[in-house]
């Protein structure tokens, strides 16, 4: 199988990028992780970069200047698809016209519900009795586009902002992979 080559953008923790990283290493995944981009030098995820010799970049500048350079880097590394894993910035029209439909992302609700930052507040405030998370294509406007995949649970009442993000993030390492493999199902 020919895996396509996938860049990760980063603004954080990583660890959907480091369970990106453990699969792809399977034979029949889809993917290869040929590149990571951060906007954020401190991210910790940057560190998963480094642990698996993937090439990174960190490009902190506004958003003109960092959607250029990653233009070139995309084209150097012959990147097919882009995963946004807690990359916390909205890519502008110009760059998702030349990337089309190959840009995914994950959000940690059952979107169009809850888009947006501080998410497992305004879910628990909401007093929802479901929530989880979302894999979806991206256009220019915040967590729209569309849906590859969900993971569905159940809040406990005794769920806090704190255990709802470690359920929604255990169903985010299944979605994810799940939500690449839809993709290239029929390829
Ligand atoms: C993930 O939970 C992802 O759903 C969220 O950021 C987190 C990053 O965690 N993304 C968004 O909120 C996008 N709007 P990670 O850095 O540990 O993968």
């Amino acid at each position: 199988m020919v895996k396509k080559k996938t860049c990760v953008f980063i603004s954080g923790n990583g660890s959907n990028l480091k369970n990106l990283i453990l699969k792809s290493r399977d034979y029949n995944f889809p993917i290869i992780i040929k590149l990571i981009v951060s906007n954020k030098k401190h991210a910790f995820g940057i560190n998963y970069a480094k642990k698996n010799s993937i090439p990174f970049l960190v490009v902190n500048t506004n958003r003109r200047l960092f959607e250029n350079k990653i233009l070139l880097y995309l084209k150097k590394y012959k990147i097919t698809l882009i995963c946004l894993a807690g990359y916390m910035r909205i890519l502008s029209k110009k760059f998702l016209n030349l990337y089309g439909n190959k840009v995914i992302n994950i959000h940690p609700s059952l979107l169009p519900k809850f888009k947006g930052l501080n998410t497992y507040s305004r879910i628990l405030k909401n007093s929802e009795i479901k929530t989880g998370c979302t894999v979806h294509y991206v256009n220019e406007k915040l967590d729209s586009g569309n849906i590859i995949t969900k993971k569905i649970f159940f809040i406990d009442p005794k769920d806090d902002e704190k255990l709802l993000k470690i359920k929604t993030q255990k169903k985010e390492y299944l979605a994810f992979p799940e939500a690449i493999i839809k993709i290239y199902r029929n390829y």
